[in-house]
């Protein structure tokens, strides 16, 4: 089976080296502009070219190489009959997991005054908060947010969830779902963790209004899309205290412009888009699993619903 390579922002054929070297059945192919190849069956892809599908007519399978396929489903060539693929990895999960419970830990021990009182050499005990005073609101409970949910709970934070559609949750996991669940949901949210894939539902989510509907003072911890944030309401919601800190792991244009307002401004926390990787075990799997179903005549699985976006 051959597949072809597809990003505009990644050197796959580096990136996936131990992959390629392990799928020894497949044979990868390097994308070339204009050059139409019939024998072409799957690709795996990440920030693929605009007019990259146009050159392979019998492609019925593309692989993410992440849990999101967003920038696959923008891509304008890609044709109806194309089964998108996107990773489930559970170690991605326990990772974000982790980084999401440093930051929701971060704001409730409120280690941004130790680090500022260190610099001054100030010996001096903020007030301490327990976990069950500090509501979390997850948005997204996919596979991911499940993990999120499950270990946050673990640690005693209030937990809600909140989705698209009704989910059924464990006792003790509030659930909440459509725009009435998530209005009912804000006014509870302390720390509002955003996990939710990228749609155009979901897109500039993170606005204005919803950080008024939070609990004032309330924070920020963003791991989905940047283009679920209005930055320009992220920093006006921070300097006029309805935040009082955000963690930010994506952006609308990455790598975020050195000279942008978030590098320096005191209540933010920038990490370059670096909260979880699948690993590459998980990618392996899905292309593995992928070509056998396509070489099987069976629908590959983890493939995304076109009409949900996800
Ligand atoms: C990372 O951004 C992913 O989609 O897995």
């Amino acid at each position: 089976m051959r597949c072809v390579l597809l990003s505009e922002i990644l050197d796959l054929r580096d990136h996936l080296s131990s992959v390629i070297d392990q799928l020894g059945d497949i044979t990868f192919v390097d994308h070339q502009e204009g050059y139409t190849a019939n024998d072409v069956q799957l690709a795996v892809a990440w920030h693929p070219p605009g007019n990259a599908f146009d050159n392979y007519p019998n492609l019925k399978a593309v692989c993410s190489i992440g849990a999101g396929a967003d920038s696959i489903l923008a891509c304008p060539s890609l044709r109806d009959d194309i089964d998108v693929v996107r990773v489930v990895d559970p170690a991605q999960a326990q990772m974000m997991s982790g980084f999401v419970l440093w930051n929701v830990i971060w704001h409730q021990r409120r280690f941004a005054t130790y680090l500022a009182q260190q610099r001054d050499r100030i010996w001096q005990r903020p007030s301490q908060r327990d976990a069950k005073d500090v509501p979390v609101g997850i948005l997204g409970y996919g596979e991911i947010g499940r993990r999120v949910a499950h270990d946050l709970r673990m640690l005693g934070f209030p937990v809600s969830v909140w989705s698209r559609s009704e989910k059924s949750t464990p006792q003790g996991i509030s659930e909440f779902h459509g725009p009435a669940g998530l209005a009912a949901m804000l006014p509870e949210t302390e720390v509002l963790v955003n996990l939710l894939p990228l749609t155009p539902e979901t897109q500039g989510i993170l606005n204005g209004a919803l950080f008024k509907r939070m609990r004032h003072g309330g924070y920020l911890i963003h791991v989905g899309r940047g283009e679920h944030m209005v930055e320009k309401d992220v920093l006006l919601a921070l300097d006029n205290g309805q935040l009082s800190g955000a963690s930010l792991d994506v952006f609308p244009s990455e790598p975020l412009d050195p000279h942008h307002p978030f590098w320096s401004h005191p209540g933010i926390i920038v990490t370059p888009h670096d909260a979880c990787d699948v690993s590459m075990d998980a990618i392996k799997a899905t292309v593995d699993a992928t070509a056998d179903a396509l070489r099987n005549g069976r629908r590959p699985s983890q493939t995304v619903d076109r009409v949900r976006g996800y």
